[in-house]
C-alpha cells in the first residue's frame, strides 16, 4: 500500500451543509453517481446526488478521494504509464471504500460471497488487473450494494493502461452491484469543471451558460477550442499542431532544471518576478503562428528557441531562469489572448470556459479577464475553481449527469485519442 506516499484530501462530514432555500429548485432527478477519473497520474472517485434538471443543478459531494501519483512520476521528469496503471491498480479499492464510508454509503456484508458463475465473469474482467483483482473481489465480497444509480467513468483520451485500470474496475462493480455506466469524455468533464459554482465546502450550483460557448482547454494532453452550441455538440475549431500548452510548461521547466511539473514551477518563478518587475524582453522568444490567420497552436519552436538562448548562458542561475520563464510565460499568453479574441469574434461567443491544468496560471487567468475588460463587456468567462482546474473525479461525475441518459450495458474500450467533436 503506497497510501503514505500520498497525501489524501480528507473531506470533511457533509451532513450538516445544506441549500440555502433559494436554491431548492423543484427537484426533476435525484441521482448518485460514483464517478471514476484514472486517465493519467491522478487516481480519483467521488459520489455526487445531483437533482435538479442539468441547467439548474444542485450537486453535493457526498464522499470523495484523490490520490495524485505527481511524487512518483517526478523522478522520471514526466508520466510513466506503467507505474501510473499500478498505482492506480493499488490504490483504487482502498479510495472506493473511504468514499463509500464517507458517503454514509458503505454496510458490510455478513457472511456474503459472490456466487461462482458472477465471481469467475468479474475474473475475466479483471483478468488483466492482478493487483486490482486482489483487493476489489474481497471487498465486493464483504460489501453491500451501495444505494448508487449510475457509474460514471472515464474512457478517453489518456494513457491506454491507465485508462483501462478505472473501465475495468467500474464494469467488475457495475457487474456485481448491477448498476449501468456512463463512458466519459475527459475533455467534456474539464468543460464542466468551469461551470461548478462553489456555493458550501461540498456543495455546487453551475453557472449559466450563454451560447455559442467557446471552452479553451489547456492541460497536459490538449490545447484546443472547442465551439459548443449547446452541451453535447462540440466542435473543434482549433487546436495545437504539435506540443500541447502543459506540455511546453513542462518541458521548458525541465531546461530550466525544475522539477515535475514544470507549470506550477514556472508560475512560482514569473510571479516573483512581476513582483520584483524584472524585465526578460532580452530574452526574446517568438510568439508561433500568433498572426496566423486560423486558431491553432504551435509550441514545439518556442521550446527550441528556449533551448539556444540557454546554450548560449554561462551559469543558469536564478535570475536567468526567471527571466527565461517570465518570457517564454508572456510570448505564449500573448499568443493564447490573441487566438481566444479572434475565436470569439467570428464565432459571437457568449461564454468562454477554461479547463484543463494550466487553466490555474495567474498570469493568463488575469490577461483572458482583460479580454472582457477591454473589448468583450457581455462576455462571461468562468475558470474552474483551484481545485477542480487539475484531474479529478467531480468533473467527470458532472459529465456523467450530464450524460446520464447514455448509461450503456454494452462493451466500453479505453480511446487514448478519444476526440471530442460530434
Ligand atoms: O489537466 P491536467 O491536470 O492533466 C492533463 O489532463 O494533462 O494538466 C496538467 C498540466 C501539466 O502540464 C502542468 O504543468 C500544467 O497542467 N499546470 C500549469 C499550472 N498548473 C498545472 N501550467 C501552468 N501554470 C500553472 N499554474
Ligand atoms: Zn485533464
Amino acid at each position: 500500500m503506497y497510501f503514505n506516499l500520498f497525501k489524501i484530501q480528507e473531506k470533511q462530514d457533509i451532513s450538516k451543509q445544506k441549500f440555502p432555500a433559494e436554491l431548492k429548485s423543484v427537484k426533476i432527478i435525484d441521482m448518485k453517481i460514483l464517478a471514476i477519473e484514472t486517465s493519467c497520474d491522478e487516481t480519483a472517485l467521488c459520489v455526487i446526488k445531483a437533482e435538479g434538471d442539468f441547467h439548474n443543478a444542485k450537486i453535493e459531494i457526498l464522499g470523495e478521494s484523490l490520490l495524485s501519483q505527481v511524487n512518483m512520476h517526478r523522478k522520471f521528469g514526466g508520466v510513466y504509464p506503467t507505474l501510473a496503471k499500478r498505482e492506480h491498480s493499488t490504490n483504487l479499492t482502498p479510495m472506493l471504500s473511504k468514499t463509500l464510508k464517507e458517503a454514509k454509503l458503505y454496510k458490510e456484508a455478513l457472511n456474503k460471497k459472490i456466487p461462482g458463475r458472477e465471481r469467475e465473469e468479474i475474473k475475466k474482467i479483471l483478468e488483466k488487473e492482478n493487483t486490482l483483482s486482489q483487493t476489489l473481489i474481497p471487498f465486493l465480497d464483504s460489501t453491500e450494494k451501495p444505494k448508487i444509480d449510475k457509474i460514471a467513468v472515464t474512457y478517453g483520451p489518456g494513457l491506454e493502461p491507465a485508462l483501462w485500470v478505472g473501465i475495468n474496475f467500474a464494469k467488475a462493480i457495475s457487474k456485481i452491484w448491477n448498476i449501468p455506466i456512463i463512458p466519459i469524455n475527459h475533455m467534456e468533464g474539464h468543460i464542466f469543471s468551469a461551470l461548478l459554482k462553489k456555493e458550501y465546502r461540498k456543495a455546487y450550483t453551475l453557472r449559466k451558460t450563454g451560447f455559442p460557448a467557446l471552452a479553451l482547454l489547456i492541460s497536459g494532453g490538449h490545447t484546443e477550442f472547442v465551439l459548443i452550441k449547446k452541451y453535447g455538440k462540440y466542435e473543434i475549431i482549433g487546436s495545437t499542431r504539435d506540443d500541447a500548452l502543459g506540455e511546453a510548461f513542462d518541458k521548458v521547466a525541465r531546461m530550466l532544471n525544475l522539477p515535475y511539473p514544470g507549470g506550477p514551477e514556472i508560475s512560482k518563478l514569473t510571479e516573483k518576478a512581476r513582483e520584483e518587475n524584472i524585465r526578460a524582453e532580452e530574452i526574446d522568444l517568438p510568439r508561433p503562428m500568433i498572426n496566423s490567420d486560423n486558431l491553432d497552436f504551435s509550441f514545439s519552436g518556442i521550446k527550441t528557441a528556449v533551448l539556444y538562448k540557454l546554450k548560449k548562458v554561462e551559469e543558469l542561475d536564478e535570475k536567468i531562469k526567471m527571466k527565461v520563464a517570465l518570457e517564454f510565460e508572456n510570448a505564449i499568453t500573448e499568443v493564447l489572448v490573441k487566438k481566444t479574441k479572434r475565436a470569439i469574434e467570428k464565432n459571437d461567443i457568449k461564454t468562454l470556459l477554461l479547463g484543463g491544468g494550466v487553466s490555474a496560471n495567474k498570469h493568463i487567468k488575469r490577461a483572458l479577464n482583460t479580454i472582457k475588460e477591454k473589448s468583450f463587456k457581455n462576455l462571461e468567462i468562468y475558470f474552474p475553481n483551484s481545485e477542480l482546474s487539475m484531474d479529478n473525479s467531480i468533473m467527470i461525475a458532472v459529465a456523467g449527469y450530464f450524460n446520464s441518459n447514455k448509461d450503456t450495458r454494452e462493451d466500453i474500450n479505453a480511446e487514448g485519442n478519444l476526440k471530442i467533436d460530434n
